[in-house]
């Protein structure tokens, strides 16, 4: 038997120590061998959960099914692995310190099959130093320090032609990006987070993600009739449900303006505001106050929620974030305040989807500068090309071509998550994300707009909320 025996002290309350480290996803992002990590079992994380670890061991890979025998919560944590050539048990105990530090002690007893233990201890050296080199890196995660972010050179490369960048779309791009990623072990306890469309596809990966990461979360669904299958999902995936749920449907600017009244009289400071509800509408349609649905849900939505929402974020306590889902294929168009409402006659539902993602970055942008005083930070992100329900439902032929290569909603909604959650993430404002960089914005020079289109979106927003008639 080989015992590795390391401790290491770091400036985190033992809470966000034990929940950062039980979950052994995170090996992927300390663990000086790990390469990816999973958890095979549903539910939330504690006694019986099952990890799969693929470390690298030498030329080869090994992969190693993790499951947790012992689980005491703030206190300790037992692990027992098996691989193809040993047997280990990882004991991790977590004590408290003054002024919210930790202690942590990882104790790792490895036992070789095969009578392999002579050919093991000449390599004990070496598993001694890899245990120190993970142990290092776990205080890197927990110290949470990272740098504000920014594009790789690669990844401007990529963006400079189109085929590279849609590329980058696929699940081949996340993969990419992941091999970058630095640590995410900030914790949400205590923040509340405002997200719309929760109960399917990108949304529903993004609020099970931030239960787990222990935020206060509030989202927004229209359907009353989904409400008891998400709670029990989010349950049953997590072991918590939404804190509250809203009803609205959130193409009707009548429902968006008395969620605000509701959210107000509440009072509940927000910490993220994740604009995420939205849809491609292949038919044209008008909603019941007479606007074309595409750019009622997907545009003037978002607006009229975040500005009216704005007191509140005022009063989050770190900087506030707020998050808007917009897509890729927002490439493709120009910003041109009049053709943001299609016509009957010329309609496109893929066009006008575009064209309302485009208006909501270059949205996010204008609000970046306009609250930049205000301790409150705007990004956009893309999900690129993933698998959800919408995706589905609405461009039924574009799935069979992409089915391949299409993320998954876990690939997909992960910039979100990074956005809400991560600390470097309020270091930028007014940028657009993909896989965790700032991406450009215009893939082409042809749909850069002018100045003048810019400083007519509000006053265009304005206008056109205005002409609309509104249940009071
Ligand atoms: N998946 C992709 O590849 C992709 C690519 C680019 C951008 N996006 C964007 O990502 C976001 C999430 O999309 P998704 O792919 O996850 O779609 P999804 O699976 O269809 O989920 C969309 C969510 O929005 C809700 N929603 C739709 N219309 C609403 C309304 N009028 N009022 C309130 N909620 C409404 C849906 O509720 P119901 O279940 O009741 O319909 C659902 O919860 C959207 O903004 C989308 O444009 C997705």
């Amino acid at each position: 038997m080989i015992t590795l025996t390391e401790v290491i002290e770091v400036e985190r309350p033992v809470e966000a120590c034990f929940r950062y480290v039980s979950d052994f996803r995170t090996t992927v992002e300390w663990d000086a061998t790990a390469v990816a990590a999973q958890k095979l079992s549903p539910g939330p994380v504690g006694k019986g959960s099952h990890f799969s670890v693929v470390c690298k061991a030498g030329p080869t890979e090994l992969t190693l099914d993790y499951c947790i025998t012992e689980f005491t919560p703030w206190q300790s944590v037992v692990l027992e692995g098996t691989s193809r050539f040993f047997h280990v048990k990882d004991v991790i105990t977590f004590d408290p310190l003054s002024q919210g530090r930790t202690r942590i002690t990882y104790v790792a007893e490895f036992r070789f099959r095969y009578g392999l233990d002579l050919l093991a201890r000449n390599t004990e050296a070496g598993m001694q130093k890899m245990g120190r080199a993970s142990l290092r890196g776990l205080a890197r995660a927990l110290a949470d320090g990272n740098p504000a972010p920014s594009a790789s050179a690669d990844t401007e490369q990529k963006d400079r032609k189109l085929a590279t960048a849609l590329a980058c779309f696929t699940r081949y791009g996340h993969r990419r990006g992941r091999r970058k990623w630095l640590p995410m072990s900030s914790d949400m306890a205590g923040k509340h987070v405002l997200l719309t469309g929760a109960n399917a596809g990108l949304g529903f990966a993004t609020a099970v993600s931030l239960l787990e990461a222990g935020a206060t979360l509030t989202v927004v669904i229209r359907d009353p009739a989904k409400l008891d299958t998400m709670q029990q999902a989010f349950e049953a995936e997590t072991g918590r449900r939404a804190d509250r749920v809203e009803l609205a449907d959130l193409s009707l600017l009548g429902d968006v303006n008395k969620l605000c009244q509701k959210l107000h009289q509440q009072g509940a400071p927000i910490d993220v505001l994740i604009n995420n509800a939205g849809a491609l509408f292949n038919d044209y349609a008008t909603t019941s106050e007479g606007l074309e649905r595409s750019v009622s849900l997907l545009l003037l939505s978002p607006w009229r929620l975040t500005e009216q929402l704005l007191p509140l974020l005022r009063r989050s306590t770190s900087p506030a974030r707020v998050i808007n889902v917009v897509s890729g294929g927002m490439y493709t168009q120009k910003l041109r305040c009049d053709e943001l409402i299609m016509p009957d006659n010329n309609y496109d539902g893929t066009v006008a989807y575009a064209r309302a993602k485009r208006a909501l970055t270059v949205l996010t942008e204008l609000w970046a500068q306009q609250w930049a005083e205000d301790n409150i930070v705007m990004n956009s992100m893309h999900p690129g090309w993933a698998d959800t329900p919408g995706v589905q439902n609405a461009l039924p032929g574009f799935r069979r071509v992409t089915k391949k290569v299409l993320r998954t909603p876990d690939e997909g909604a992960d910039t979100v998550i990074w956005l809400a959650r991560a600390t470097e993430a309020d270091k930028l404002t007014g940028k657009l994300f993909l896989d965790r960089e700032p991406r450009t914005t215009h893939l082409r020079t042809r749909t850069r707009e002018d100045e003048g289109e810019r400083a007519r979106l509000l006053k265009w927003l304005n206008e056109t909320y205005n002409a609309l008639e509104i249940e009071a």
